[in-house]
């Protein structure tokens, strides 16, 4: 009887499979160890902004698995903290945003200075030179119903084929007359931009996340000579980040039966879960251990 197993073999059959996945589990769900100053095990305090997971000390990266610049928390939310009392978020990798607050039971943070230059400048211009974006990966995102936009369209030149629409006035401030390039320039609502080949005609378009913003009018003198766009952009103004933008993974290793932290390499993918223990657990449940295998082994084992 080939085909029929007795019961005597299935027994064994069965033992030997679990055998070989309780000797295959027992170490391979250690990665190996981890440097734990990465995690913020306490709560960092950077002058008046308390820091948590799943936050993370911008400076602190370390190696993990083999990752160089592995971080503990979630990709999008490393802070700098300059000078040890100025905490700074970078949105694009570059724009350097002043944290004002954090609110972990939201999800949200609160983002000021929104880089321009000298706040006694009656007609700020940006800082920078590239639209505000998120970086890819990052969980954080603009609500929305907290975050509106305005674009900068500076030196631009119109022609035959490119009319300056009607609709819109320049700014009337000198600031804006010394360059990149010779042009009018215009600050308007993302909602209020007529159509046209803005990008080719000016030299520079630039586009920022500000505090929503009500109703605007555009051809106020109040708006053309900079002191009603400037208050808006002076205005803090709230992100929220993502939960369930977590991969799978990490929320496991979140998870109450685990509580170890998510751990990140520098291209926001998630490499591993960072346990209490020290160790880096590629099961992503820091209370896997083998004792509890074994336990699960003893019981099946009972009743066969
Ligand atoms: C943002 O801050 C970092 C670190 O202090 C600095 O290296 C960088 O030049 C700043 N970027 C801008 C646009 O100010
Ligand atoms: C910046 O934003 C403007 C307005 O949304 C858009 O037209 C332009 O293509 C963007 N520039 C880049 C480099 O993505
Ligand atoms: C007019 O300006 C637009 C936008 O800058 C440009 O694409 C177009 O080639 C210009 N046309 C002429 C005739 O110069
Ligand atoms: C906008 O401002 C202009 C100039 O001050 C004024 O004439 C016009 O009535 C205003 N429009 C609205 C809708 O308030
Ligand atoms: C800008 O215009 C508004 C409204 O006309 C006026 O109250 C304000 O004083 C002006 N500001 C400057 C700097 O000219
Ligand atoms: C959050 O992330 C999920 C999954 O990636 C996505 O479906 C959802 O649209 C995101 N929500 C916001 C507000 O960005
Ligand atoms: C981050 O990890 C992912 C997944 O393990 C990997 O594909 C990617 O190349 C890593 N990034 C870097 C910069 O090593």
């Amino acid at each position: 009887m080939p085909l029929l197993l007795s019961h005597h073999h299935h027994q064994l059959l069965l033992l030997l499979l679990l055998v070989a996945i309780t000797a295959s589990h027992g170490d391979s769900s250690d990665d190996g160890a981890y440097d734990p100053s990465m995690c913020l095990n306490q709560k960092y305090t950077c002058g008046s902004v308390s820091i948590t997971y799943p936050f993370y000390l911008a400076g602190e990266t370390k190696d993990a698995k083999g990752y160089d610049n592995s971080y503990c928390g979630y990709p999008g939310l490393g802070i700098l903290c300059e000078d040890d009392d100025k905490p700074i978020l970078q949105l694009n990798g570059a724009a350097n945003y002043t944290v004002k607050s954090i609110d972990g039971a939201l999800a949200t943070v609160s983002l000021a200075d929104p880089n321009v230059d000298d706040d006694r400048n009656p007609c700020p211009r940006p800082r920078i030179d590239r639209n505000v974006t998120l970086q890819e990966g990052s969980l954080l995102y603009f609500p929305d119903s907290a975050v509106d936009y305005l674009i900068f369209f500076i030196g631009c030149n119109f022609n035959f084929t490119f009319y300056k629409p009607s609709s819109i006035y320049p700014i009337s401030c000198e600031s804006f007359d010394d360059g990149p390039g010779p042009g009018l320039s215009f600050v308007l609502p993302d909602d209020a931009v007529p159509a046209g080949n803005w990008v080719q005609a000016c030299s520079q378009v630039i586009q920022l996340p500000v505090h929503k913003y009500g109703a605007i009018n555009l051809t106020d003198p109040g708006w053309t000579n900079g002191s009603e766009y400037a208050s808006v952009l002076r205005q803090e103004f709230q992100l929220g980040w993502n939960e369930s933008g977590k991969p799978p993974a990490c929320i496991q290793c979140e998870g109450a039966n685990s509580k170890g932290r998510c751990g990140h390499n520098r291209t926001g993918d998630f490499i591993g879960c960072l346990c209490p223990d020290g160790r880096v657990h590629s099961d992503n449940n820091c209370n896997k251990a083998r004792r509890q295998h074994s336990k699960k082994t003893m019981t099946i084992l009972n009743k066969m």
